[in-house]
């Protein structure tokens, strides 16, 4: 049977077993769900090894299990590693959910539910497609492994140990990540670059504990106010970040470059109209969409201290805290960021009030060879199954475990993406286009041929 028949007959049950896997909740964040993460993983196993895939194993690492299999049906044919995460990132504010965040549901032709984009639809778009050529034609035009990880939404902090711990299990000529996202609607992409990040966590302190704000008001310190004021002093107006020695290393961008992000298609207006806002911020010298790709950035991800509860209180608060994450550009290193942002906050701390700043994970800027024949096997590939011109895109994201991939592998990666812009990853009301994931699935089944063919 013809592949594209075989998956025309099993749309249906594709997105079933999408639906099962979405409905396990395995958010990495929440210490709550390690069981449910776990079932995710062996979840995925048993899937592997029913598509064909004998060699399924769950296998433990320092924290969330690895699923890893492989196919070696083609000796001499090049060896793909697939990589991709089962982990999902948090669902709060819940309210704002249409329907429950694990329980898929479809309206309007798009799959909803926390994973469906980020990064559940795409992973099983992958191993579909896999089940299909191996349903269809009884084998793989390659060979090919597959490594899912439970921790990427948490920075990936067991994978580099684990990538070291089993070099033969991750030995691969290429690397096929299907986890970021499409320039616009209906417009196949491949990510061509990623952002770094070092994620932080601010804690001020000032009195011994909380103070009566009409007795000590105008005399005691405030820990909000001193945070406030040091997340204030670290970025000028809306824009440049003024933390000293944080933009040392950023490469310049070259006219090439420049000319490249331009050649993305970018509407500003239906932008603004989909995020709500009215205006965009950041460094006026630097387009909206080099600002979110090609340039670092300093992020408030979540602020806390005083009273939250119902009604007044009036109440000096001793403590205040922050998360913060910087995204990271070519050739800054996440060390030398985080040394510089901590020690913006130990100088600028006011008498009065003392800082903590705890560093948590952290990953290297990637660029990719968008000229590379795998590259090059993925353009076909998406132009034949979309029918639309393909996008080269540097993303703003991050996927911390592809720049070790690249150092200590050594081998091309091509990160074909299926994200539309309106998926809504990591936000209320998750979701992918039904007809997204069916033609992801073609466009996939074509480029391991095409990939074959290239030798
Ligand atoms: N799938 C995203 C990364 C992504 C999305 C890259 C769209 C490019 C375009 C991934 O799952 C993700 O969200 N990564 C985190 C990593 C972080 C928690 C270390 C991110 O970028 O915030
Ligand atoms: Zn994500």
């Amino acid at each position: 049977m013809n592949v594209f028949s075989y998956l025309d007959a099993h749309e249906e049950q594709h997105r079933k077993e999408l639906e099962e896997l979405l409905g396990i909740p395995s958010i990495s964040a929440l210490s709550e769900h390690r069981a449910d993460v776990r079932r995710a993983a062996q979840w995925l196993r048993d899937y592997l090894e029913r598509i064909g895939f004998a060699s399924a194993e769950v296998l433990p690492t320092q924290g969330n299990p690895v699923v890893w299999a492989e196919w070696t049906g083609r000796p001499g044919a090049p060896t793909a590693l697939i990589y991709g995460h089962y982990d999902v990132q948090p669902v709060d504010p819940l309210e704002l959910w249409t329907s429950p965040p694990f329980a898929p549901a479809v309206r309007n032709g798009r799959l909803y539910a926390r994973g469906a984009a980020d990064d559940k639809g795409q992973v099983m778009a992958q191993l579909q497609a896999l089940a299909a050529l191996l349903a269809a034609e009884g084998s793989l035009p390659v060979n090919v492994k597959v490594l899912l990880e439970g921790e990427e939404e948490i920075g990936s902090p067991s994978l580099e140990p684990f990538i070291r711990e089993h070099p033969r299990r991750v030995e691969a000529d290429l690397i096929v990540i299907s986890d970021t996202s499409m320039v616009d609607h209906g417009v196949p992409t491949i990510c061509c670059g990623l952002r770094g990040i070092v994620d932080m966590e601010v804690h001020v302190r000032t009195a011994a504990t909380d103070l009566h704000s009409g007795l000590y008001g105008g005399a005691a310190p405030n820990a909000i106010h001193v945070l406030a004021q040091l997340l204030a002093g670290a970025r000028q107006g809306q824009g440049r970040i003024l933390v000293p020695g944080f933009y040392d290393g950023v490469r310049p961008l070259t006219d090439e470059e420049r000319a490249q992000i331009a050649a993305v298609p970018f509407d500003e207006a239906a932008f603004k109209a989909r995020l709500g806002v009215e205006a965009l911020v950041g460094e006026p010298e630097y387009t909206p969409l080099e600002r979110m790709t090609v340039r670092p950035t300093l992020e408030v991800n979540g602020i806390w201290g005083g009273f939250q509860g119902e009604g007044p209180k009036t109440v000096i608060p001793n403590e205040a805290h922050a998360k913060i994450t910087c995204r990271l550009v070519p050739d800054q290193e996440p060390e030398a960021v985080a040394q510089a942002v901590v020690h913006y906050f130990q100088t600028n701390c006011p008498p009065g009030a003392s800082v903590r700043v705890d560093v948590g994970h952290c990953a290297r800027p990637w660029r990719a060879d968008p000229g590379s024949r795998e590259v090059r096997a993925a353009v076909r590939a998406l132009q034949e199954s979309f029918g639309r011109e393909v996008a080269l895109a540097r993303m703003g994201g991050s996927i911390p475990v592809i720049e070790a991939f690249d150092r200590l592998l050594g081998v091309p990666c091509v990160l074909m993406g299926f994200a539309p812009p309106d998926s809504n990853a990591h936000a209320p009301d998750e979701s992918i286009p039904l007809e997204t994931l069916r033609l992801a699935r073609r466009a996939l089944c074509r480029f391991w041929h095409e990939l074959a063919a290239a030798g």
